[in-house]
């Protein structure tokens, strides 16, 4: 018998000190399209996105808007779901860190499983914190002795804390990536990461003294360090699936993932740090990473300070869920930084999808309707997916899939253009009449399948024209023209 395929796609947990952007928004809706392809196709699909709590940047936060840390995280983390489900993310899981029954017994038992590979040890430690990063900067990150990301000088520590013996896995985890054991996507991607393996890894920093207030998950048998961000954060990737908790049935059927989808900046932590750990616990790695780029506004970075940051809501508010998806997945590129603006975005929805697609299906609708008797007859290959399409997704490339649909578009346009059949419906001759019928049904057949290829990506849509065609109405205004 054939097994099921399975697929487990990640993103990465957002860090809930403020409310998502539209950069978080591209990263879920990228991954949420590519899980509903593998549901289209029958695959068992789970999705896992969630949040990143037990930072001290949410401490921070709670402080300044006068709440506990608590409360202000389920106001934001509320605010997160929100926003995942006005962008239709067909997430099954959403984890928190703080969450202690979920969460917190699987942290435990990686940390557990590292110490007695031997990898875990304590040093003293000094260096220069950034808050704002959570990590340790060296004199060379610094612009006139502050972060240059977030304007501040860092603070210099002195610490003894448990390290992680990364150094040890250095030319494993060097070797799986070479042999594409573990994909990382795009090629760039792969060989920025291999040229800092061959520089070999350091030991990381596996934890922090524990001060009041400090969020987080106490290091076992020693209650006065919690786990540092990389055993309390990306182990979030198994622990949602069960490891370390009584019911580990979905961490057996969907382990190892196949996809964590992460920004650049992120990279290394998801392709040497977490491989590291997996392979001193003796946990398969993961197959693939998709490494996307950023969204910028206007050539520079989305920043308070400049004023360009675009809010998801925003958008949302004023053009709806699937625009805004299909602006992400077919404009931003999945591999390299792309730039977004009010401007853009606006052309690209009065052009391609007013005037291009939502023109498309209801001419021919308009056109059924009036001059057919009833709905086609729907046939098997109208609810195939063309290969050419499933070979980028397979790829992700999801923009060039977008491409290739919104080609087909274009030739349902350029066919209403040069046949006519609104025309030569309404001639005397017989033959005549009886081809533009054909013409037209033929029509009908080519939005269907338009509208089978969208599913993944504008699900609103592209169902409402299917709809359409199986009931032989109108659909409402896909998508109003904006002045
Ligand atoms: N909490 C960590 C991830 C831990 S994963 C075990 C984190 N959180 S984050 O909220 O700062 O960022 C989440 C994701 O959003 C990252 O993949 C990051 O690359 C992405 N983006 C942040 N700004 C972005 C853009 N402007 N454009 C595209 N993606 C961006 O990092």
């Amino acid at each position: 018998m054939a097994m099921e395929k399975k697929f487990y796609l990640t993103t990465p947990i957002f860090y809930p000190n403020a409310n998502l952007h539209l950069g978080h928004a591209y990263t879920t809706t990228l991954a949420d399209s590519i899980a509903r392809f593998h549901r289209l196709r029958g695959d068992a699909t789970y999705l896992l996105t969630g949040s990143d709590e037990n930072t001290q940047k949410v401490v921070e936060a709670a402080a300044k808007a006068n709440v506990s840390p608590e409360a202000f995280l389920d106001t934001v983390v509320g605010n997160f779901r929100e926003l995942f489900s006005k962008l239709d993310i067909s997430y099954d899981q959403f984890i928190r860190t703080s969450d202690k029954v979920v969460h917190w017994p699987g942290a435990v038992l990686l940390w557990e499983r590292l110490v007695e590979a031997g990898d875990i040890y304590k040093k003293k430690y000094q260096g220069l914190y950034c808050v704002g990063h959570e990590a340790f900067l060296t004199e060379k990150d610094l612009v006139e002795g502050k972060c240059p990301d977030h304007g501040t000088k860092p603070e210099f520590i002195t610490e003894e804390n448990y390290f992680f013996r990364l150094s040890k896995y250095t030319p494993v985890i060097k070797e799986k990536i070479e042999r594409g054991e573990l994909l990382i996507l795009p090629m760039s991607r792969k060989n920025e990461i291999l040229s800092l393996l061959s520089e070999g890894l350091e030991d990381v920093s596996f934890s922090r003294p524990r001060k009041a207030g400090t969020l987080g998950i106490p290091v076992p048998g020693d209650d006065s360090q919690v786990m540092y961000v990389w055993c309390d954060a990306l182990s979030n990737y198994i622990t949602a699936l069960g490891f370390g908790r009584e019911d580990d049935t979905l961490f057996r059927t969907f382990w190892p993932a196949d996809l964590h989808i992460v920004g650049k900046d992120i990279l290394r932590f998801h392709a040497a740090i977490w491989p590291g750990m997996l392979l001193s616990a003796g946990i398969p790695l993961p197959r693939a990473l998709l490494v996307h780029g950023f969204i910028t506004s206007g050539g520079k970075k989305m920043s308070k300070t400049l004023g360009n940051v675009i809010d998801p809501l925003e958008l949302l508010a004023e053009y709806g869920t699937d625009p805004v998806r299909y602006y992400l997945l077919r404009h931003i590129s999945p591999f390299e930084d792309s730039d977004l603006t009010q401007s853009a975005f606006r052309d690209a929805y009065n052009g391609e999808l007013a005037n291009g697609l939502g023109n498309l299906v209801s001419r021919v609708m308009k056109m059924a309707t009036t001059h057919l008797e009833g709905p086609v007859a729907l046939i098997e290959s109208d609810h195939l997916f063309e290969d050419a399409v499933a070979v980028h997704i397979e790829r992700y490339e999801i923009n060039k899939a977008l491409d290739l649909i919104f080609e087909h578009v274009g030739k349902g346009d350029e066919y209403v253009q040069s046949s006519e059949p609104f025309k030569r419906i309404k001639s005397s001759d017989d033959a005549v009449r009886a081809a533009a019928k054909e013409d037209i049904e033929k029509l009908v057949h080519h939005i269907y399948k338009i509208g089978v290829h969208l599913e993944p990506f504008i699900p609103s849509a592209a169902l409402a024209i299917k709809r359409a065609v199986e009931s032989h109405t109108m659909p409402p205004s896909l998508f109003p023209r904006k002045e």
